[in-house]
């Protein structure tokens, strides 16, 4: 805060001159340091949110913090009618860790996955044989933009927008059976989160990614693993649709991969990229200087600096120590996730546990009405996870759990 503006000055002019889609909690905040963030009374936070899984290396990484600045102070953008160093780097490195060897650079989820839609449909359109048709799922969120509100199913989302992609059927992904019957010779795509974040913290099950992979076998249709939440790491894994034996021939990510700064991908299959022609689709941010040396510096820490063997184990300490609280809660009707994605099924409206939780001192959200989420930086320690999860116990005693 500078001397001239007070945090009533700041909520009073968003008030009046920032659109108003966003209900925010009362909280400016001002600075942070790695899983802490600190608000404008000087207020300390623990962080088990991460900006909705973003802010993946923790707050001011001093790597990261280099890395954005030397690149601003040299050249940040130049467009993609030119070469820069950095594009074919990360996406080397992203085809490394993935096994899909291209990838398309965007500037969020819901463009990498607006891109894996036109993508699948570019496939079957240059064979010959075009497919219009997708299946998602129940309980889905994709994102916001028409082709991703149209695979997402919460009609809260989708109604004020109607009409939206027609050819879009939903199945439960607890009925394997009911997606071997959707998927026909007619899908272009089926369109599954591994990891079904804003839905609730649901993991596919094993038996559902066979049947995908069944119904693909059977039809040709193409996978799409939206791994804009639970990708890069978040789960122990480079990506859950690994860990769930899916073999996607394309994988939406965004969300932690620039640590902050806003970069997605859509990475591809040889046989998908083989379809796609100069022209087909195009961003004129998507993949610059400043995007592609943040993600570099974050996919060093990951690989190379050790961080995603942490998060195994990092994860399970978390996963015990919220079982236990949940074995001591009532109010906490199932723990779900992997590695450092966690849910908190409730028995009650999961809403009033935010501002409890962050008068405590600690930051989580709510998503799916009564799911407590868990989304911390992957840097969070074990001390860290203990800290917090005090302070969430105490939030959810003062709610009546
Ligand atoms: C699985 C999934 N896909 C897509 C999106 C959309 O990403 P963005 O908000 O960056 O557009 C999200 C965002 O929460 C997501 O969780």
């Amino acid at each position: 805060m500078t001397q001239t503006t007070t945090v009533d000055d700041v909520h009073t002019r968003e008030a009046k001159y920032v659109l108003q889609t966003y209900r925010r909690q009362p909280v400016t905040f001002v600075r942070g340091q790695g899983v802490r963030l600190y608000d404008a009374e000087g207020r300390e936070y623990l962080d088990l949110l991460s900006g909705i899984g973003v802010a993946s290396l923790g707050h001011a990484h001093p790597g990261l913090a280099r890395a954005i600045s030397e690149q601003a102070g040299t050249l940040i953008h130049t467009s993609n009618l030119f070469y820069h160093p950095f594009q074919g780097q990360l996406a080397e490195r992203l085809a490394n860790l993935s096994g899909l060897p291209r990838a398309f650079f965007c500037n969020s989820g819901t463009e990498a996955v607006e891109a894996c839609l036109k993508f699948a449909r570019r496939y079957w359109y240059t064979r010959g044989e075009p497919r219009a048709e997708f299946i998602a799922l129940g309980e889905s969120f994709h994102g916001r933009t028409f082709g991703a509100l149209s695979v997402t199913s919460d009609e809260h989302y989708r109604a004020p927008f109607e009409p939206l992609l027609p050819g879009v059927k939903f199945v439960s992904s607890s009925q394997p059976k009911e997606l071997l019957a959707a998927v026909t010779r007619s899908t272009a795509a089926i369109i599954a989160e591994p990891i079904q974040g804003e839905g609730g913290v649901r993991p596919l099950t094993p038996a559902f990614a066979a049947a995908i992979m069944e119904a693909s076998a059977k039809t040709g249709a193409l996978v799409i693993a939206d791994e804009v939440q639970s990708g890069l790491g978040r789960t122990g894994y480079p990506f859950y649709s690994g860990a769930l034996g899916l073999k996607p021939h394309l994988i939406s990510i965004g969300k932690a991969l620039g640590g902050g700064v806003a970069v997605g991908a859509a990475l591809v299959s040889q046989d998908v990229a083989d379809t796609i022609s100069y022209g087909d689709h195009g961003t004129t941010y998507g993949g610059n200087l400043l995007a592609c040396r943040a993600a570099l510096c974050f996919l060093d820490e990951l690989v190379g600096g050790g961080l995603l063997a942490r998060i195994g184990r990092v994860g399970r300490h978390l996963e015990q120590q919220l079982k236990a609280m949940a074995a001591r809660r009532p109010v906490i009707k199932e723990v779900r996730g992997a590695g450092l994605i966690w849910g908190l099924e409730l028995t009650r409206d999961a809403a009033p546990v935010v501002p409890e939780a962050l008068a405590r001192g600690v930051i989580v959200n709510r998503t799916a009405e009564t799911v407590v989420r868990l989304l911390p930086p992957l840097i969070i320690t074990e001390p860290d996870i203990d800290q917090a999860l005090e302070r969430l116990e105490a939030a959810l005693v003062a709610v009546g759990g």
